[in-house]
């Protein structure tokens, strides 16, 4: 694998408060640097788990490709981060046997970046441009004539006397990751063969991504213990092999020997606030807030953060999309609303 530029410039994970947080999809600091994760990455298309649909479809795609000797068509894979996209480009590569040359997108930022790029690939290489929706718009230009045409039209010379000289290129894969697809130029969007979402995984596919990672990191987990990971991870296996890691940590120090059960992991990450769903403080705070102070809601977004002392766009991008898809709230022309699931939830949680 070839890091080509690892600038992967996701805002950190922070809370509305500034802290960094456990359940976060999106890769923390030290993640990123370290690249700590790529142990726990499936190498191959049989052990990535879960996402069949996608996975029938590239397979499908690869094993023709390999079949024709061609390169595999342009893909672009979206959702939200931690569900495998980054994964997914690596086990393409593998599988077709070629090397995954790695960029993201906010580093192609003069001409000469992305076309350093193109012009040292070798036929049927693949090339991953992470967050792609935020491509600069001469990079973008460069790409449509190299991803239809295999050709790049370079400007040489300058003023008056410069001229477009088109290069032609060995046939190669872009694969491209997002996390807002709908943010990607139709023009861009139009040049991918094969376009998939990403989804949340089920808690079974979960569950086997915590078995998987905790054999790779040698941690015995029972099968409570390991249900009870999946259930808190938010549907990621990013945040997953994450609360996997502060088990370890916990176990470590407790001295444990013996295999981890369900109320070890329960201690562990209580210590993090993250509850049964993979709830944390930040999230309580938002639901208590509705339920105690406005019966419940509806109840504007300036207030909540107002009265939280949060800033109202980092509440209604971080914090609720996940309370959202789970139900706990809802969005009404009026306001937000805590939904009887929500508050069912927290008056469990008041019992414990
Ligand atoms: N299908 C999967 N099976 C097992 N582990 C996975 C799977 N998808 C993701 N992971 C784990 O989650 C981590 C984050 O995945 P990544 O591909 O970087 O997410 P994204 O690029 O979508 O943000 C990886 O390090 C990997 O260990
Ligand atoms: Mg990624």
């Amino acid at each position: 694998m070839a890091i080509v530029s690892s600038n992967i410039d996701q805002s950190d994970s922070l809370s509305s408060k500034g802290k960094k947080r456990v359940v976060d999809g999106a890769p923390l600091a030290d993640e990123k640097r370290s690249f700590r994760e790529d142990g726990l990455r499936p190498k191959c298309l049989d052990d990535y788990i879960g996402q069949s649909a996608l996975k029938e479809v590239l397979g499908i795609a690869i094993q023709a490709a390999l079949g024709r000797g061609d390169a595999l068509d342009h893909v672009l894979l979206y959702g939200p981060p931690g569900l495998g996209k980054t994964t997914m480009a690596m086990v393409v590569a593998k599988e077709l046997g070629v090397k995954c040359r790695i960029t993201s997108a906010p580093a192609l930022e003069r001409p000469r970046d992305i076309v350093g790029l193109l012009v040292n690939l070798q036929p049927k290489e693949l090339l991953f441009v992470d967050e792609i929706h935020r491509l600069p718009r001469i990079a973008e230009e460069l790409l449509y004539p190299a991803m239809e045409d295999l050709r790049l039209d370079l400007t040489v010379g300058k003023g008056s006397s410069s001229r477009v000289r088109a290069l032609e290129l060995p046939p190669f894969t872009l694969v491209g990751a997002t996390t807002r697809a709908g943010a990607l130029s139709s023009p861009l969007r139009d040049r991918f063969g094969l376009i998939h979402r990403l989804d949340f995984y089920n808690l079974r596919e979960l569950q086997s991504i915590v078995r998987r990672a905790s054999e790779l990191l040698r941690l015995p987990l029972n099968d409570d213990a390991s249900i009870e990971i999946a259930r808190r991870c938010r549907g990621t296996p990013r945040v997953a092999n994450r609360l996997l890691r502060r088990v370890r940590d916990f176990a470590t120090v407790q001295g444990q020997k013996d295999v981890i059960d369900a109320s070890l992991v329960e201690e562990a990450l209580s210590l993090h606030c993250v509850d049964r769903r993979g709830l944390d403080a930040t999230d309580r705070r938002l639901l208590e807030l509705l339920m105690n102070s406005y019966g419940g809601g509806p109840v504007g977004l300036e207030t909540l953060a107002a009265a939280l002392g949060e800033d109202a766009s980092t509440l209604e991008s971080v914090v609720e999309p996940f309370l959202l898809q789970i139900g706990f709230l809802k969005r009404t022309p009026r306001g937000r609303v805590l939904t009887q699931v929500g508050k069912s939830h927290l008056q469990e949680q008041q019992k414990i």
